[in-house]
């Protein structure tokens, strides 16, 4: 359980939104909204770390992809092919190595690991970072077709009806349709798969045939 209070989410949100677009902090600020709506559905004494991760998951986002680079090899951060010819997955990478120094009192390992994985999703995602990235994907500003076919197809289901086991399995369901939806598109447009995408993809699709 975090520490963090109202306060200092209210001085970080305010805090990021000078750092970045109108637009971008529209996205940020939806994403904590739906980070509070899902942690209160799975996580609920999480959901002020989640909202926190939500406010720091872009916070470079919108850098150059030099910048990216730069930051990369000053923290030593090693990249492979995947990575340079994917730079829209570097934001998260440097956004996890820049919070201990620009955000100090929100360094923990769970909001890292939050905000690092938040754009490909990993093998082993902890249920905090399967719902940073399920947040980011099906956030109220976003009108992409898959996004609003994965958002409706989370809540049309209901999941404050479930019970614990079932609303489990139905987070499984709508990852392993949003990784299927990210990996169509991605082939679709001929562009590298992040291995960490098809390894979290595929970890789950095999959970569910376990019947785990
Ligand atoms: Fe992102
Ligand atoms: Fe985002």
């Amino acid at each position: 359980m975090s520490n963090f209070t109202e306060t200092m989410l209210a001085e970080l949100r305010e805090g990021v939104r000078r750092t970045m677009s109108e637009k971008r902090f529209r996205h940020t600020a939806e994403v904590e909204r739906m980070a509070e709506r899902l942690g209160t559905l799975y996580v609920p004494d999480q959901i002020m770390m989640l909202r926190a991760a939500a406010l720091l998951h872009d916070m470079t986002k919108e850098y150059s992809p030099d910048h990216h680079l730069m930051i990369c090899a000053q923290k030593n951060i090693p990249l492979t092919k995947e990575d340079v010819y994917a730079p829209k997955t570097f934001h998260a990478r440097t956004a996890a190595v820049l919070i201990p120094e620009k955000y100090p009192a929100f360094a923990t390992e769970e909001l890292i690991g939050c905000v690092r994985w938040h754009t490909t999703g990993r093998r082993g995602m902890t249920l905090c970072e399967k719902l940073l990235y399920l947040a980011d994907y099906i956030d109220l500003s976003r009108t992409f077709e898959d996004c609003v076919r994965l958002r409706n197809y989370f809540f049309d289901a209901s999941p404050e009806t479930m019970t614990e086991k079932e609303r489990l399995s139905h987070l499984r369901d709508t990852l392993i349709l949003s990784f299927d939806m990210t990996v169509s598109a991605l082939l679709f447009e001929g562009a590298p798969i992040s291995p960490d995408t098809l390894d979290a993809r595929n970890e789950l699709v095999i959970e569910k045939k376990a019947g785990r």
